[in-house]
């Protein structure tokens, strides 16, 4: 009768065993069959109704079986952990294989990209940058840089004014006046910045960036700027190409030239970028004008100089094929990321 009852018990505990899937359901195993009050532990209540010699054997029996159904309990919740960890793992998995979600990452603007390009080839050479204001005065846009009030030249730039005699410079030719005025000869200076014009077309902008050249020294000539910025369009265009001085006109330098480049795109023999004529224009220059150095307290009788002026704007829109400078103000990404190296 007792073997039956452990019997009957063994049989529930393998079913419910069978059902157990969780934790949970494991713990509600245990309080039903192993805890104190559970049915195992309730087995020996009845040792009363047991024969007293058959009781030892019974209390030996009920107690092998609690020792069994305690493995069955302590296996099966290793099982259920093992099984809780394997989900978590392959929940948490990372797949090492799949490709990288790529992150987007900025450029430098063509503007600045051609503007280091032309610091880095000037600053090889010995320039040094010095940096002026964006808002000038009439004197040291014009006046002392030999563009008199009234002077016709003062058409060829349309101004942004200020205040009276108060403007946004047009140029970046004012640092010369700005540098002779602070340091004395020999002087070596680059002078890039933002210059502001009343002029808006495919090629003009009212706002756009230039970088003034400056050399003062004793002995000073034309050919010393011709040299110069001959090297400078070879790192800027190739080293193939030659440049060539044309006569022209700036109040600030006498004699002045616009310095043309023999055209890139097709060696010289004329194509659409050189308008068929094997030369591309890229900057203005010339020797520094005696009444800009007197302006400026330096001595044209002991020293000379040269000055040249490039749109940054103009030489990346040369070296880059674009045809619209509104283009590089409009940030497009679709065409800024061209310029992605
Ligand atoms: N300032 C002139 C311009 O904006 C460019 C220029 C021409 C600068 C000749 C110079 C120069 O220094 O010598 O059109």
């Amino acid at each position: 009768m007792e073997q039956q009852q452990i019997k009957t018990l063994r049989e529930q505990v393998e079913e419910a065993l069978a059902n157990v899937r969780s934790k949970e359901e494991l713990a509600d195993f245990w309080q039903r069959f192993l805890s104190k009050k559970g049915s195992i532990p309730g087995l020996m209540k009845g040792l009363g109704a047991v024969a007293p010699e058959e009781r030892p054997t019974f209390g030996k029996m009920v107690n092998e079986f609690k020792e069994q159904v305690s493995r069955r309990y302590e296996e099966m919740a290793a099982k259920l952990e093992a099984a809780e960890l394997e989900a978590r793992n392959r929940a948490e998995a990372v797949d090492i294989t799949l490709p990288a979600v790529k992150r987007e990452t900025g450029g430098l603007h063509p503007i600045t990209v051609t503007k280091n390009q032309m610091i880095d080839v000037f600053s090889g050479m010995g320039f040094e940058i010095f940096e002026g204001p964006e808002i000038e005065d009439d004197d040291h846009n014009f006046t002392r840089l030999n563009v008199a009030k009234n002077h016709p030249a003062r058409d060829m730039q349309d101004t942004f004014y200020v205040a009276e005699d108060i403007l946004l410079r047009t140029h970046t030719s004012p640092g010369q006046i700005r540098v002779m005025d602070n340091e004395k000869p020999p002087i070596k200076v680059l002078v890039p910045g933002r210059v502001f014009r009343s002029d808006s077309d495919a090629t003009h902008s009212p706002m756009f960036h230039q970088m003034e050249g400056l050399v003062v020294d004793k002995n000073i000539t034309l050919c010393d700027l011709q040299g110069m910025l001959d090297e400078f369009c070879r790192k800027i265009f190739g080293s193939e190409v030659r440049t060539r001085l044309r006569p022209s006109y700036f109040p600030f330098t006498e004699p002045s030239v616009e310095v043309d480049v023999s055209c890139f795109e097709c060696g010289g023999k004329g194509c659409a970028l050189c308008k068929h004529t094997g030369w591309i224009e890229v900057l203005g220059g010339g020797v520094v004008h005696h009444k800009v150095l007197e302006n400026c307290g330096v001595d044209p009788t002991v020293y000379s100089g040269f000055a040249f002026g490039i749109g940054v704007e103009r030489i990346a829109m040369l070296k880059y094929g674009i045809n619209n400078i509104g283009l590089m103000y409009e940030n497009d990404l679709r065409f800024l990321k061209q310029f992605k190296d």
